[in-house]
């Protein structure tokens, strides 16, 4: 009984009240990859294991980022991938088909417009908040959640969002990766999965199949 309530609240966070990640974005030519030239990593490779010598480790992967520039986070995103824990939240994803968010400036610097769509259980479900960025924090709340999360590094025309919620007594997290186009390169899939792994989410994330048709967006043509 205590499971299906989890369930039910996952779905409910997760339809309702998921698509609230939020926002920010990362683009940034700092990339999280390393790039290094070819003979430096024969060296390292020599002297230390593959992983070691060519991929960015935990900490660096999982530090919040704020972007020099703001613009960079604002406007529109499709949602990629993602994942959730604990496990309802995690399953949760897996009824949404396609996804895209909004964020707009406000007048207020702290204020930013949070919108979007999200095609769940075969209809599409659209909302907006007003969401309140402190530091690297960024709060709001939505239909009894509480979320607060932040930004990580990641690929250029990236946005990769982490937060926690809270709904009462239950909490949970999610973290969901988003491109302009809805599409990424296997490379950037592979450095979310270590960004995945460093999170302990698990690691069967979840992805846009590219197909199902994202949510009309009513206020699309006024911009
Ligand atoms: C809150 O949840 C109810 C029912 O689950 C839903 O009808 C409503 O649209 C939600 N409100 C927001 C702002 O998402
Ligand atoms: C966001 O804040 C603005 C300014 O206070 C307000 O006009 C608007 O209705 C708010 N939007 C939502 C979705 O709460």
């Amino acid at each position: 009984m205590k499971s299906q309530r989890a369930n039910k609240s996952a779905l409910e966070v997760f339809c309702c009240s998921f698509s609230d990640m939020l926002c920010s974005a990362a683009d940034s030519p700092s990339s999280v990859y390393l790039t290094m030239a070819l003979p430096v990593v024969i060296f390292l490779l020599a002297l230390t294991s593959l992983s070691a010598a060519s991929a960015p480790d935990c900490k660096d992967l999982v530090e919040p980022f704020i972007p020099e520039d703001p613009k960079l986070v604002f406007g529109k995103w499709v949602y990629v991938m993602g994942a959730g824990d604990p496990k309802p939240y995690h399953k949760a994803l897996e009824s949404l088909k396609s996804s895209w968010i909004d964020l707009c400036p406000t007048s207020d610097s702290q204020v930013v417009t949070l919108r979007w769509g999200d095609h769940c259980f075969n209809r599409c479900i659209l909302g907006e908040v007003n969401a309140t960025v402190t530091g690297i924090a960024t709060t709001f709340r939505k239909n009894l959640s509480d979320h607060k999360g932040h930004i990580l590094k990641t690929c250029s025309d990236c946005l990769l969002w982490t937060d926690t919620f809270r709904n009462g007594d239950v909490t949970g997290r999610y973290i969901l990766q988003f491109t302009r186009t809805g599409k990424i390169d296997p490379k950037d899939v592979e450095i979310f999965k270590k960004q995945v792994g460093c999170l302990n989410f698990p690691d069967n994330f979840h992805s846009y199949d590219g197909k199902t048709e994202l949510c009309p967006d009513d206020k699309e043509s006024t911009e």
